[in-house]
């Protein structure tokens, strides 16, 4: 269990004032929202729901005097395909990087057990860091520094090479690679160490419509492997494409929190919706 600092002045570990419990009074009933300012949906997020990985109450972030999130209340549980929304500067990347535990916030945040030990998480970015070295020597030493055992790293590299289509480029230095290789690399260093959730920040925005197919069937089949996704996009059909269940933010604040479906045909609060007007065409 990890928690931050309780600005708020609870106990770490203990229930929040005003935490996950105390917001179910804010959970949407039917297909439309309550306009109070949220519409969050727990209870029927991702049917079936599996166990909670992660949790956070009450959680933010703030760098120096810019607070990039406020009060986040969240379970992440198993089977998740969450996709997160929002604006520039609406606190995605923020979000991905807290959950992960790359940065410190406030509030509260716990990681589960999953399999018997804490969950085990990997991230990509929109551009994918690669090492000087081949394609193959990159597998290797993320599976070193992951401390899987040397005797079964060669067979985790050919699987992961054979899942993302590189086993004819496993020589290649990695960063000769193109932009939709070098992702499907990163893709395949994911694999390799098997988290229980992968993170993607924007993983296709920088590439053409083929790449961008070729990743996003890969993300899908992660999933559907068994990999709780958490992913943000600013492309809404891969959202609908890929998501159970989307969040939407808005200046830091978690607003709609809903399974996919009811995001896309549920009335919206103003901003979310104006949100989707604006980012068409889409379908
Ligand atoms: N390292 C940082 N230092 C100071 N402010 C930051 C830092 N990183 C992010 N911010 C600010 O935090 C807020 C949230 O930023 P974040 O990158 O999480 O947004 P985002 O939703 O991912 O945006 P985008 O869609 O452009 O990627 C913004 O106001 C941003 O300017
Ligand atoms: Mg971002």
């Amino acid at each position: 269990m990890r928690s931050f600092p309780a600005e708020s002045g609870w106990e770490p570990g203990g229930e929040p004032p005003g935490g996950v419990e105390a917001s179910a009074d804010r959970v949407a009933d039917g297909g439309a929202c309550p306009w109070i300012g949220a519409c969050v949906d727990r209870a029927a997020a991702t049917p079936p729901r599996g166990e909670v990985l992660i949790s956070l109450a009450g959680a933010g972030v703030s760098y120096g005097a810019v607070q990039a999130l406020h009060g986040v209340d969240l379970q992440l549980r198993r089977g998740d395909r969450v996709v997160l929304v929002g604006a520039n500067g609406s606190g995605k990347t923020t979000l991905l990087r807290l959950l992960h535990g790359l940065i410190d916030g406030h509030g509260h945040r716990e990681v589960h057990l999953a399999d018997g030990r804490p969950a085990v998480m990997a991230m990509l970015f929109q551009r994918p860091f690669l090492l000087h070295l081949s394609v193959r020597w990159n597998l290797l030493l993320s599976l070193w520094l992951a401390g899987v055992s040397a005797s079964q790293r060669a067979a985790r590299i050919d699987e992961a090479l054979h899942r993302t289509g590189l086993d004819a480029l496993a020589q290649r230095p990695a960063r000769a690679l193109s932009g939709g290789q070098q992702q499907r690399l990163a893709l395949a260093r994911a694999w390799a160490v098997r988290p229980h959730i992968l993170f993607l920040d924007e993983p296709t925005a920088s590439l053409d419509p083929s790449a961008k197919r070729e990743v996003e069937t890969l993300i899908d089949d992660f999933a559907r492997a068994g990999m709780t996704l958490v992913m943000s996009t600013h492309n809404l059909g891969q959202a609908k494409r890929l998501a159970n269940r989307v969040l939407y933010l808005e200046a830091g604040r978690l607003v709609v929190d809903l399974p996919a479906d009811r995001f896309f045909s549920a009335e919206l609060p103003r901003g979310a919706a104006q949100f989707l007007k604006g980012e068409l065409p889409w379908t």
